[in-house]
């Protein structure tokens, strides 16, 4: 297990760069394996999400080299086999392999994906989707079977349910190389979705309307890498550092934004009195005076989004009075780290899945645990404004989805150390 180790109550300050965005790498790498050719990443975050999908690819025969922030795939050995457990289990993206699996061979054996634990997460809109394509889904021994018919997928309208980030993508994957035309009505809109867009249709796939509510695929016979593709920034990352600089911070730069990712988030901050500056593709956050309290309720992009609240929970503390409000309506059991906060000393409740904030005038070092990615980095900005020393265990938990968030807390100036413990 991993514990960060926090020195807090100490002012940050300086520059930090985002780096590539998680939930996009994590669909691309198993998107690639849908190329006949080798394929390039760049831009690459160094997070425990891709050592696990690079371990997956590995397990078919798929080569992985992982240089700097450049990842190169070739997929052109691959042997399709199933994908049971093990790996699986360590992250919720596995379910890629679903959509790409059957998109590359018509059939894919992917055990039910893992991933945070945040509430109920059902996949009954992947599933919609593969079948409406002309798959046969199949459940068995904690495993889902789904294939194709012998005369391949073919196009189909699907209108989804409530607009899936996931569904959507693992739609895209199976359905680039099916026969006509697929329609994906009450698509998500998020940026991701748009990267995945760019990386397929630049291997040959025809995608068009990523990011508005419908995307329509001609299915192509094969699709072939040509040139390197880079990831666009972690808006979430972003987002956090934005946090941390609002709470914590004596003048922070956060570098490789794209602002419009940001703009109901921005919106918030601003709104709470925090001042800032947007350059081309950098963000300078002032030090914060007096901030006012808000009430934050996430949706789909492009409205507040649900990885964004556990971030923005400790700069509401810090708020001068009122009563904070956050409403998370993705994820209504996202509450995990309410408890920790209050170990804290943070005037912070939970009433009817309703999180209820109000100001306080410290925090103080305690032993808390990063139940989920998120969590890990709400904990971890509380832990940096808090006095003496936190101790998150569970800390793996960040590294799954931060990159290099220890070298990067220590450029701006703070005692925070990572440690294996038994
Ligand atoms: N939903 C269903 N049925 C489905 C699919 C989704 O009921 O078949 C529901 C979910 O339970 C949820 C809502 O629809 O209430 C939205 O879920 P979505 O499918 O959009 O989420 P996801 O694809 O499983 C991705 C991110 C999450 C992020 C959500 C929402 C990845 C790997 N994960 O999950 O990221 O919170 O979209 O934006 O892209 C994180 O990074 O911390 C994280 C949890």
């Amino acid at each position: 297990m991993k514990q960060m180790i926090i020195h807090g109550g100490k002012p940050l300050k300086g520059d930090v760069w985002i780096g590539g965005a998680k939930n996009s790498t994590v669909t691309l790498i198993p998107a690639s394996i849908l190329s006949r050719t080798p394929v390039t990443l760049e831009g690459v975050p160094r997070i425990a999400d891709v050592d696990n999908l690079m371990d997956l690819l590995s397990e078919m025969d798929v080569e992985c080299d992982f240089q700097d922030t450049t990842l190169r795939i070739d997929p052109t050995r691959i042997e399709r086999r199933p994908l049971p457990a093990g790996k699986i289990k360590s992250l919720r993206a596995s379910y890629y392999f679903m959509g790409a699996l059957l998109g590359r061979f018509g059939k894919a054996v992917v055990g039910f994906p893992g991933g945070d634990d945040i509430g109920p997460r059902p996949i009954d809109q992947h599933i919609k989707g593969f079948e409406a394509l002309g798959a046969q889904v199949d459940n068995e021994n904690d495993q889902i079977i789904i294939t194709a018919p012998k005369e391949g997928l073919h196009g189909a309208r699907i209108h989804l349910a409530m607009p899936s980030v996931g569904a959507t993508n693992n739609i895209i994957l199976a359905s680039v190389t099916a026969k006509g035309q697929t329609i994906i009505e009450n698509a998500a809109k998020e940026p991701e979705i748009i990267d995945l867009a760019t990386f397929l249709n630049n291997m040959g796939a025809v995608i068009r309307g990523a990011g508005t509510e419908t995307i329509r695929i001609e299915g192509v016979d094969q699709l072939r890498a040509q040139v390197p593709h880079t990831i666009i920034p972690d808006r979430i990352e972003a987002g956090t550092y934005i946090s941390l600089a609002a709470c914590i911070g004596n003048g922070i730069r956060i570098h490789n934004i794209i602002e419009e990712h940001l703009d109901s988030y921005l919106a918030k901050v601003e709104e709470m009195g925090v001042v800032t500056e947007v350059d081309e593709d950098s963000i300078y956050v002032y030090p914060a005076g007096d901030l006012k309290m808000v009430q934050v309720k996430t949706d789909p992009y492009p409205g507040f989004a649900t990885d964004l609240q556990q971030p923005i929970t400790p700069l509401l503390l810090t708020a001068k009075k009122g009563e904070g409000v956050i409403i998370d309506t993705i994820y209504p059991k996202r509450i995990g780290h309410i408890a920790q906060l209050q170990k804290m000393g943070g005037a912070i409740r939970v009433e009817n899945n309703i999180i209820l904030i109000h100001p306080t005038k410290a925090l103080h070092g305690a032993h808390v645990s990063a139940g989920e990615i998120r969590a890990g980095a709400c904990l971890m900005i509380a832990g940096l404004m808090a006095d003496g020393e936190t101790i998150i265990s569970n800390a793996g938990n960040i590294l799954r989805g931060y990159d290099r968030v220890e070298d990067k807390l220590r450029q701006l100036g703070a005692d925070v150390e990572i440690r294996d413990v038994k």
